[in-house]
């Protein structure tokens, strides 16, 4: 099918709730993609932080096709051999005790809510109402399931769905102070993304996060964090809270997990998971054996290329600060290891600079309006930051500081996603 015939398709028969770049892609390798026309793309995006190992990984290929010809599902009713091996994995390098399997980063995110309510009912011994507010964050982006988009900290993405979750309150990012005033006695979670990723790559500053640790270890209430898009390897370190030197009583992680395949998982303490029971959640496809046999394999592809995400990230950061040095248009740029931004000072001019890479046949995308944003494979080499860091200081120069080029802006709704 052709690109045309498949957007005809397309537009009469799907809700219409993405607005695709027009590129039908057909394969990829390593760090590329190629189009139904033959071009091919440097992808500096994988597929918004789940491609993590590239395209068509030899090791995950190999894992694939053994076990697709093996077992692909038994359903959550029986035993396999991959949750508790891909269980043991996580919480080694999460410092959790236990794992819950699901399909998705929203997924996870419920169940993390589904947890935290029921810590707070099993451990409510005086008679009181159990604790049942949710601290979340301003600019916070959490899935678009209800309870996700109850915490997720951005009205444009909540308010075509309320009534929502009832308990929730939102905290200003970063803002100490405000964080205290608002915690009280019946707060039973502070939800924080270690880095928001959706918001624009901020990450939570270290005072606020030890504020956070601190008042909820004080009163009894859960800190969660939701690393779907900053954890397993992405900063350089296996989760990002373990830059701060803080750890969390519930973890979400997802996008990379299964190397392209649907997985999320919660991670939490053996203390919070002993508000389950059987019953309580669950899921038909979550952690089935095909998906966690890749996400074993993902997990130890991740730990041989750890430092490489570190060393190739602060190359990548450091000429991405060369640009903002060089061009006015550029107001910060954020992030760490291979989860970077870069700021610009209008929301036309980031998409035009999006577009203009699109044409150069490199993939980024645009977040939060002005925010440019670079979630590139862990496999990325410099030679390849270099292509991009070229593009982006043409594309500075040409679409940004001459921003009177009507052909180079993009006239389609806004892009931007999480
Ligand atoms: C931090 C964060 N949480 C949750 C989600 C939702 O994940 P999913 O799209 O897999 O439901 C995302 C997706 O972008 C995310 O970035």
């Amino acid at each position: 099918m052709s690109l045309a015939a498949v957007m005809r398709s397309e537009q009469q028969l799907l809700l219409p709730t993405y607005d695709r770049h027009k590129v039908l892609f057909e394969r990829g390798r390593g760090v590329y993609l190629w189009d139904s026309r033959g071009n091919r793309y440097l992808d500096f995006l994988s597929g918004i932080g789940v491609n993590a190992l590239g395209h068509a990984h030899p090791a995950i290929q190999a894992v694939l096709k053994r076990q697709a010809g093996r077992l692909v599902h038994v359903s959550n009713l029986f035993f396999h051999p991959f949750q508790a091996e891909l269980a043991t994995r996580l919480t080694r390098i999460s410092g959790l005790d236990r794992a819950f399997f699901c399909n998705s980063g929203t997924e996870a995110w419920e169940g993390a809510l589904k947890l935290a309510r029921a810590y707070a009912r099993s451990n409510n011994h005086n008679g009181h109402k159990p604790k049942w507010r949710i601290l979340a964050l301003d600019n916070s982006f959490h899935g678009r399931t209800f309870g996700s988009l109850a915490t997720t900290g951005q009205a444009k993405y909540r308010e075509p769905f309320g009534p929502l979750l009832p308990g929730v309150s939102f905290v200003r990012f970063n803002d100490i102070e405000d964080l205290k005033r608002q915690f009280d006695r019946d707060v039973c979670a502070v939800c924080i993304e270690t880095i928001q990723g959706e918001g624009g790559i901020r990450p939570v500053s270290a005072e606020f996060l030890r504020t956070a640790r601190k008042l909820t270890e004080t009163h009894g209430a859960l800190l969660i964090l939701d690393e779907i898009q900053c954890g397993l390897g992405r900063t350089g370190k296996p989760f990002a809270y373990q830059h701060y030197g803080v750890l969390p009583d519930i973890v979400t992680v997802a996008k990379p997990l299964a190397a392209g395949l649907p997985l999320g998982a919660i991670l939490t303490t053996n203390r919070v998971a002993r508000a389950m029971h059987p019953g309580m959640h669950g899921t038909t496809f979550g952690g089935g054996p095909l998906v966690c046999a890749v996400a074993i394999e993902f997990l130890r592809q991740m730990e041989k290329i750890r430092g490489h995400v570190r060393e190739t990230g602060s190359y990548f950061q450091t000429k991405l600060e060369g640009l903002k040095a060089k061009h006015r248009g550029v107001q910060e740029v954020r992030g760490i290891g291979l989860m970077l931004a870069m700021q610009l000072d209008t929301p036309d001019a980031a998409k035009a600079v999006v577009a203009d890479l699109l044409r150069n046949r490199i993939i980024i995308n645009r977040t939060h309006e002005t925010v440019l944003r670079f979630l590139p494979p862990y496999i990325v080499e410099t030679k390849h930051v270099d292509q991009v860091i070229r593009a982006l200081d043409k594309a500075l120069k040409n679409v940004v500081e001459q921003p009177s080029r009507p052909d180079c802006f993009v006239k389609s709704r806004d892009r931007s996603r999480n």
